[in-house]
């Protein structure tokens, strides 16, 4: 089973990707890790996150082991990923592990931008998270503080809405919701009852009870 969760920049997507991963016991990738490894590599050696052609050999380069890099979580990881992934060939060069590990037995909880467009457009369920803006500025300054980081609201609703019209606006797997996945707004829902929400979709997609 392959449950594709799209959606935009803090909308918590992550967390209930990793939730639904560990109710169904299936690997989780959070695809948005990929293009932040990117970004972080290039600016590590040096490289100008806006150089696309550096950005690409990067990407063909990438070695998966670093996903797990607390540094990816970061703002300036995402920033430069929003950047680096609107170029096509590093998509190109990233979608192959993805497909691969959709492909793995028994499946994937995989979240993105383009998982039920691009990446798993077979995928038996999916699902379209988003927040207002405000509330996606809220939860991710709360999610700064808590790691003891800078996080003033107003800097991060801005490059939050810079986020969504780049991630929406790019030629190429633009930010969009598949036309066979659930809305599911989560605005003013915690993180217990967006998670009871999101296991209904798939459940009434595959058929559970
Ligand atoms: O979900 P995130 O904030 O970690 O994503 C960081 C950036 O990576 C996002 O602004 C756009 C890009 N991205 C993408 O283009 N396609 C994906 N499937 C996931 C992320």
């Amino acid at each position: 089973m392959i449950v594709a969760i799209d959606g935009p920049a803090a909308s918590g997507k992550g967390t209930l990707g990793r939730r639904i991963a560990a109710h169904y016991g299936l690997p989780h990738l959070d695809s948005g890790l990929l293009y932040r490894a990117v970004a972080l590599a290039l600016i590590a050696r040096g490289g100008d996150v806006h150089d696309a052609s550096a950005a690409t050999a990067v990407a063909q380069a990438l070695d998966p082991q670093m996903l797990g890099d607390p540094a990816l979580r970061g703002p300036a990881a995402g920033a430069g990923a929003s950047v680096v992934s609107a170029v096509p060939e590093v998509r190109a060069a990233l979608l192959d592990f993805q497909r691969r590990f959709a492909a793995e037995p028994p499946g994937a909880v995989i979240d993105g931008r383009d998982i039920g467009t691009v990446i798993c457009p077979h995928a038996e369920a999916k699902i379209f998270v988003t927040a207002a803006p405000e509330e996606r500025a809220r939860r991710r300054a709360l999610e700064f503080a808590g790691r003891g980081e800078p996080a003033d609201e107003a800097s991060i609703l801005a490059d939050i809405l810079a986020r969504d019209a780049r991630d929406m606006g790019r030629a190429v797997a633009p930010l969009a919701q598949a036309a066979d996945a659930v809305l599911l707004d989560t605005t003013t829902l915690n993180a217990d009852q967006a998670f009871a929400a999101a296991l209904a979709i798939v459940e009434a997609r595959i058929g559970a009870p």
